[in-house]
């Protein structure tokens, strides 16, 4: 059955942006995690602390964290491969981290110059470390329903990835379809073998929409139960190693989906239709979003 309510997690200032190749002013990153704020969102990835070399967009994670001014009931949080980059994030007064890894050993390799087995070993002292400072740990795993370098992926390993992160203290684990390939009976059979190791609960989608199967994949598996959707306003972004890639689902499709559903999200449309706007005009780029593309024209 449909959740009654689904929680939205924006990725736009951190996926939508990490791939952009001009220098987006730090300025423009913080209004950006404010105007989203504004909207309703309660739950917004703003940065990653990965290192400069492999990810520069996203060099100035501290300061955009820092500049961040928060707002009561939201969380802010930054994905944080490692130690360092955890420390990084601790530093600037994050409120949650993530880990990333994925079900594909290549991907994982050219994400993050490792194995499976050794990333999860790099995050065992993250969680610690997160733990000990009050910090949620969210888990991501990649290339879900396939990988630019290895195919289709089985769910079976989705499913022990997921397990793996989970059991380390993972609060919830985010389901990548990194490249977008996904269709929606093939993601509700990749849920079904990942709901059998992690409950559904703790469970997020996070779909790209390469070839423009997100919304359809979300809504397969909404009818599962899932409840945690990952979107992207203005459909920002891709990933810098998976070629191609487009940006996530776009957060105004997904609320204007769910709104349709009759499923409550505490997320004002109309704000986040124009912060859609106004970040596509700023990158010089035309909105990802129909949804934000139709009340700009209404
Ligand atoms: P490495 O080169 O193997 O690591 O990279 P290293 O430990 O040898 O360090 C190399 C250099 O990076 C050193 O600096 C470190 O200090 C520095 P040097 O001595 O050469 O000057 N360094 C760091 N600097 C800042 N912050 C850090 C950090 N760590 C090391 N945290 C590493 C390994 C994981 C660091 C690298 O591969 C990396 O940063 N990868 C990140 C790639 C990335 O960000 N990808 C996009 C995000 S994942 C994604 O988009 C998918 C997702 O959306 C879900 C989906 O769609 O499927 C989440
Ligand atoms: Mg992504």
């Amino acid at each position: 059955a449909l959740p009654s309510k689904v929680r939205l997690v924006e990725v736009g200032p951190r996926d939508g942006l990490q791939n952009e190749a001009g220098q987006i002013s730090t300025a423009v990153k913080i209004e950006l995690v404010a105007r989203l704020g504004a909207a309703g969102i309660r739950h917004i990835e703003a940065a990653s602390f990965v290192s400069p070399k492999w990810v520069p967009q996203m060099a100035d994670a501290r300061e955009v964290m820092a500049g961040i001014e928060r707002r009561d009931g939201v969380i802010y949080a930054a994905l944080t491969p490692n130690l360092k980059g955890f420390e990084g994030a601790l530093a600037s007064g994050v409120d949650e981290v993530a880990v990333f890894t994925a079900a594909s050993e290549a991907f994982t390799q050219k994400n993050i110059n490792c194995s499976i087995a050794e990333s999860l070993s790099r995050f065992t002292p993250v969680i610690e470390a997160a733990k000990a400072n009050g910090i949620r740990v969210r888990g991501y795993v990649s290339t879900v329903l396939g990988c630019p370098y290895a195919g289709d992926i089985a769910p079976a390993q989705v499913a022990a990835v997921s397990r793996e992160l989970l059991d380390m203290g993972c609060f919830e684990i985010s389901l990548g379809d990194t490249i977008g390939t996904g269709t929606p009976v093939k993601a509700k059979r990749m849920l079904a073998a990942v709901a059998r190791e992690v409950p559904i609960q703790q469970l997020a989608a996070h779909f790209h929409d390469t070839y423009g199967q997100a919304l359809a994949n979300l809504y397969a598996v909404l009818e599962e139960g899932l409840a945690v959707v990952d979107a992207s306003v203005a459909g920002l972004g891709g990933c810098p190693y998976a070629r191609g890639a487009s940006g996530n689902v776009a957060s105004e499709d997904v609320i204007y989906l769910l709104q349709g559903l009759g499923i409550e999200t505490g997320v004002d449309l109309e704000l986040l239709a124009r912060t859609g706007n106004w970040i596509s005009a700023e990158l010089g780029r035309s909105n990802g979003s129909k949804v934000g593309q139709a009340l700009a024209c209404s």
